[in-house]
C-alpha cells in the first residue's frame, strides 16, 4: 500500500531528519512530514546562518531538565564525534568559534544540504508543506490524516520541536498531542532569550542599547562568564541568554562587571599609583565610557549616583564600597521577549514518560519523541543540536 510506511517522522527539523536518516538506513520505509513550505529551517537561521551545529563539551550537565539524568544515555551513544565525522564525511569545513561550539565556516546550508543528501541515500519520503489534522493511535500503528491524504504507520516519530519563534514554523503540535495521548508535559516556557525590565529599570539604561559588558552573571544555580548588551528592553547577549534558563519570575540576576579582575585591590592600588586620577576616569577605564558616565548620573547598582572624586579623597571603605557594587550589580527582571525571540523552549515532554535509551513512550508502544519537544535543553553553544542528534539517533536506531 502507498500510504503505509514502517515510520512516519513529524517535524522535518534538526532530530526529524536525523532520525529519518538511521532508521532509513536500517531499511525502514521512513516518511517525514513537514507543514513548513522546507525542512531545517532552524537549522538555516542558527548560529548567524553557520550553524553553531555541536559543542566540543557537549556532556549531561550542560543540559536542563527535571531529570538531569535522562540526557545520558542517548549523548553517550551518539556523540559529538560521532556529529563531526559525519561532518567531515561529507567535507564541510567547520571551526571551533570559542568554549567548544562548531561552527560552519561557509554555511548553515551545508548542514541541511548533508541531512537531505543522507536521508535520499537512505530511501527516506519528505513532504513538505504537508498539513497534519489528525494523528489517531491505533495500538497497534498509527493513521495520520494530512492535507496530503491519508498515511499509516507502525511508529510514530513525534520531533516538531518547541513553539520558539513561530515565525519559522514553530508549534506547540507536540505538547499538544502528547497532552491528549496522557503523556505529561513540564510547563514549557521560552528560554535562551532576552530578559526585560519595568520601566523604571529600563529608564536607568536609557540611551545604553547596545552597550556591550563583560560579565560573569548568576541566577537560579546557574554561572555563566561572557559578554552581555544593554537593549532597549533590557538584557542580552550570551550570559543573558544562557541565565534565562536559570531565571525565573521574582528572582534576581547578580552581575559581576569585573569578573577577571579584583576590583577593591585594584581601586587602592591605583589610588597610591595615580592618586590625582578621578574615579570617573578610572572606572571609564575599566568599563565602556558611556556605561561608567551613567553610574555617576543615576544609581544604577543599588546605590546613590557615584560621585567622582580624585582617588586620593576617597576612603579605601568607599572605593571597596565602589568594588563592591560592580561585582555584584543586582537586577530584577520583570520578564522575557517571550517565544518570539527565545532560541529555544524549556520544559516540554516529561522524561519519565520515556525511556532514555530509545526515546520510546512508555505506555504508548510505537511512539517515540524526539528534539526540542522533550523536557531535555541545553545551554547555548551547540547543545541544542547536539541533543536533536543524539536523540534523533537513539529514535532512529529503535523505531
Ligand atoms: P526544530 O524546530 O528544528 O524542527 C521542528 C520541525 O517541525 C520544523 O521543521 C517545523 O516546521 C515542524 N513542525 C512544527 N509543527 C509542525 C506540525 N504541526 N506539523 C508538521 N510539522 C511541524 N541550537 C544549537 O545547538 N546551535 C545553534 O547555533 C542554534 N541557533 C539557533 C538560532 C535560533 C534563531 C533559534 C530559534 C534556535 C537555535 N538553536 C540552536 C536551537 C535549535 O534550532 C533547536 O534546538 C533545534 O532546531 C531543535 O530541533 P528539533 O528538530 O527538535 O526542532
Amino acid at each position: 500500500m502507498g500510504t503505509h510506511y514502517d515510520i512516519i517522522i513529524a517535524g522535518g527539523g534538526a532530530a526529524g531528519l536525523y532520525a529519518a536518516i538511521f532508521a532509513g538506513r536500517r531499511g525502514r520505509r521512513v516518511l517525514v512530514i513537514d507543514h513548513a513550505e522546507k525542512v531545517g529551517k532552524k537549522i538555516l537561521i542558527s548560529g548567524g546562518g553557520r550553524c553553531n551545529f555541536t559543542n566540543l563539551d557537549a556532556r549531561p550537565d550542560r543540559y536542563l531538565s527535571a531529570n538531569p539524568h535522562f540526557c545520558i544515555s542517548a549523548l553517550k551513544r551518539h556523540t559529538q564525534h560521532d556529529f563531526i565525522a559525519l561532518v567531515d564525511r561529507h567535507a564541510i569545513k567547520w571551526h571551533e568559534k570559542k568554549l567548544g561550539q562548531l561552527f560552519c565556516d561557509e554555511s548553515a546550508r551545508d548542514i541541511v544540504a548533508m541531512l537531505l543528501a543522507e536521508c535520499a541515500d537512505a530511501g527516506v519520503d519528505i513532504r513538505t508543506a504537508c498539513r497534519i489534522a489528525d494523528v489517531a493511535s491505533n495500538t497497534p500503528g498509527f493513521t495520520l490524516d494530512t492535507s496530503h491524504g491519508a498515511f499509516t504507520s507502525d511508529s510514530f516519530i513525534l520531533a516538531t520541536g518547541g513553539p520558539s519563534i513561530p515565525k519559522m514554523g514553530a508549534s506547540d503540535f507536540a505538547f499538544r498531542l502528547a497532552r491528549a495521548w496522557g503523556l505529561p508535559v513540564v510547563e514549557p516556557r521560552p528560554a535562551l532569550v532576552p530578559l526585560t525590565f519595568a520601566p523604571p529599570d529600563l529608564k536607568k539604561l536609557d540611551g545604553l542599547s547596545g552597550v556591550p559588558l563583560e560579565a560573569t552573571v548568576a541566577c537560579g544555580g546557574g554561572r555563566f562568564r561572557e559578554a552581555l548588551l544593554i537593549t532597549h528592553r533590557g538584557l542580552s547577549g550570551p550570559s543573558i541568554l544562557q541565565i534565562s534558563s536559570y531565571w525565573r519570575e521574582g528572582r534576581p540576576v547578580v552581575i559581576d562587571l569585573s569578573p577577571d579582575l579584583a576590583l577593591a585591590d585594584h581601586l587602592k592600588g591605583l589610588k597610591r599609583s595615580r592618586p590625582k586620577a578621578e574615579l570617573k576616569t578610572v572606572l571609564g577605564d575599566l568599563l565602556p565610557r558611556r556605561f561608567a558616565e551613567r553610574l555617576f548620573e543615576v544609581g544604577l547598582l543599588g546605590t546613590a549616583p557615584l560621585t567622582s572624586r580624585p582617588l586620593a579623597d576617597l576612603k579605601d571603605a568607599d572605593l571597596a564600597g565602589v568594588a563592591a557594587a560592580l561585582h555584584g550589580w543586582t537586577v530584577h527582571p520583570d520578564g522575557t521577549e517571550g517565544y518570539r525571540t527565545a532560541e529555544v523552549t524549556l520544559g516540554g515532554i516529561d522524561t519519565g514518560a520515556l525511556s532514555s535509551k530509545t526515546m520510546e513512550a512508555k505506555n504508548i508502544p510505537g511512539l517515540f519523541v524526539i528534539g526540542e519537544a522533550v523536557d531535555v535543553t541545553g545551554w547555548l553553544g551547540g547543545y541544542n543540536f547536539q541533543w536533536a542528534w543524539s536523540s534523533g539517533h537513539a529514535a532512529g536506531m529503535a523505531a
